[in-house]
């Protein structure tokens, strides 16, 4: 992808509408109201009501980086979301019981479904910018409403980290949380996400940020 492209990434001129529900949300963010979902939002309210710290990634995608936390981190509740059928049959096999991974949309997730207070991490890498404009003002993941939602799920001291290598998303990003208190990067493994490895490869920066709730 060029460069060019990247530089001129903008975000939605306005905040998508949501009433009664999350615009664009993957199945529609009443999705897991439908009876056939019932054990799949059990199986979840059974994962994050254990007790002890729970972490998200959102967007997993090969899962390496995801695995790798989860087996550094054995006392933290892993919980790993992508819209991506196929990379979430693909991980489950190997999920050790810290780690619950689900094909859900993380916006419907901590827009209607987490409890709060309950998480205590949230890694967002590289989230998807949708070059496409329309896609972007339906799906963007990082808008002021997502912010508020993981404000209610996170537990006090908790944090949102966030990378990309598109600089005007970063842009977005960083005025997105400018109320929320600058916190020091989660810890994390041996292991990089698929995308840091193209970054890596590529020499593309990257730029990284992690908030805490002011
Ligand atoms: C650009 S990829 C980055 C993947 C990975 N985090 C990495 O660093 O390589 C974005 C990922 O987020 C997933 N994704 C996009 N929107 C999502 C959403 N609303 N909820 C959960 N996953 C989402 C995509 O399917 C894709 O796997």
């Amino acid at each position: 992808m060029s460069d060019d492209r990247r530089e001129r990434w903008r975000p939605p001129e306005a905040a998508a509408p949501r009433p009664g529900g999350i615009r664009g949300a993957l199945g529609g963010s009443r999705l897991f109201e439908q009876p056939q979902y019932v054990e799949e939002l059990q199986a979840f309210r059974a994962f994050v009501d254990v007790p002890g710290p729970l972490a998200v990634e959102v967007g997993f995608d090969d899962g390496a980086r995801l695995l790798d936390l989860v087996r550094t981190f054995p006392g933290v509740r892993w919980l790993g979301l992508e819209v991506r059928e196929a990379r979430v049959l693909a991980l489950a096999p190997q999920a050790p019981p810290n780690l619950h991974v689900w094909r859900a949309d993380a916006r419907t997730v901590f827009g209607l479904l987490m409890p709060p207070g309950r998480v205590s991490r949230v890694d967002v890498l590289f989230p998807t910018p949708w070059w496409d404009e329309g896609k972007r003002a339906k799906r963007l993941l990082l808008t002021p409403a997502f912010r508020d939602d993981v404000a209610r799920a996170l537990a006090p001291g908790g944090v949102v980290h966030v990378a990309t290598d598109v600089g005007p998303y970063f842009e977005h990003v960083a005025a997105l949380f400018a109320g929320w208190q600058a916190a020091p990067e989660p810890m994390t493994g041996a292991v990089r996400s698929r995308r840091e490895r193209v970054c890596a490869r590529d020499g593309l920066r990257i730029w990284r940020g992690t908030w805490t709730p002011g």
